[in-house]
C-alpha cells in the first residue's frame, strides 16, 4: 500500500557513487537470519568488531534493539513481522546509499520477506548469511528465558515453537553455530563478504 502518488521523487546532486568514493568503501548489506538465540546478534557484533578493525565504515542493526524505537509499535504476528522487515530493509537501503556497510540482526523468518529485503536493497548488494543451529540447540541455551516462555504459552507466535521458521535454500553463507565456535564462523563470513574498494 502506498499513499506516495502525488509525491515526485527530488534529484539528489550528490549520488551513491560519490559517498562510496569518498568512503573507499563500496555500500551493502549483511542480511543475518536465524531462530532466536542462534547466535545472530554476538555473530553480527564480532563481524561489524572485525570490518572496524579494518577500518570499514559499518553500522548494525539489530532487532531486539529496532524494536523498542523505529519498530516498537509492531508485534509478532505474520503481518508485523513482513512490516518490521520491510522497515529495516528501507533503512538499510538508505545506509547502503550513504556507503555504509550494513549488518542486520533479525529472525526474519519468512522467505517472501527476506526476498522482499533484497528486492528493496538490490541483489547484487545484499548477503544473505543464515545463521542456522537447530531448535532443540537454541532452546536449551535459552539466553533469554523466552523459550520457556513460549512453551508455557506466556510468549504466542514464538518463532521455532509457535510461528514458522522458513530456513533459506540458498543463502550466500551458511554457518552451523552449534558446530563451530564464534570465532570460526566470523572467520567463515569475513572471508565471503564481496568486498571491493570504491
Ligand atoms: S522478526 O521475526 O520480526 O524478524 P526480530 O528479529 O525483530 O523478529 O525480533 C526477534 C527478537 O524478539 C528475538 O530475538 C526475541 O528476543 C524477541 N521475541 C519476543 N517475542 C518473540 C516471538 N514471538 N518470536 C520471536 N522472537 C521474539
Amino acid at each position: 500500500m502506498s499513499h506516495s502518488n502525488h509525491v515526485v521523487k527530488q534529484a539528489y546532486q550528490i549520488g551513491v557513487a560519490d559517498r562510496e568514493q569518498a568512503m573507499n568503501q563500496h555500500g551493502q548489506v549483511l542480511w543475518f537470519t536465524g531462530l532466536s538465540g542462534s547466535g545472530k546478534s554476538s555473530l553480527a557484533n564480532a563481524t561489524e568488531v572485525a570490518l572496524h578493525q579494518l577500518g570499514k565504515h559499518t553500522f548494525l542493526l539489530d532487532g531486539d534493539n529496532l524494536r523498542h524505537g523505529l519498530n516498537g509499535d509492531l508485534g509478532f504476528s505474520n503481518k508485523d513481522r513482513t512490516e518490521n522487515i520491510r522497515r529495516v530493509a528501507e533503512v538499510a537501503n538508505l545506509m547502503a546509499d550513504a556507503g555504509l556497510i550494513v549488518l542486520t540482526a533479525f529472525v526474519s523468518p519468512f522467505e517472501a520477506d527476506r526476498q522482499a529485503a533484497a528486492n528493496i536493497i538490490g541483489n547484487e548488494r545484499f548477503t544473505e548469511i543464515f545463521v542456522d543451529c537447530p531448535l532443540d540447540v537454541c532452546e536449551s541455551r535459552d539466553v533469554k528465558g523466552l523459550y520457556a516462555k513460549a512453551r508455557s504459552g506466556e510468549i504466542p507466535d514464538f518463532t521455532g515453537i509457535s510461528s514458522p521458521f522458513e530456513a533459506p535454500k540458498q543463502a550466500a553463507i551458511h554457518v552451523h553455530t552449534d558446530l563451530q565456535d564464534l570465532v570460526t564462523c566470523t572467520q567463515q563470513i569475513l572471508t565471503h563478504i564481496p568486498f571491493n574498494h570504491a
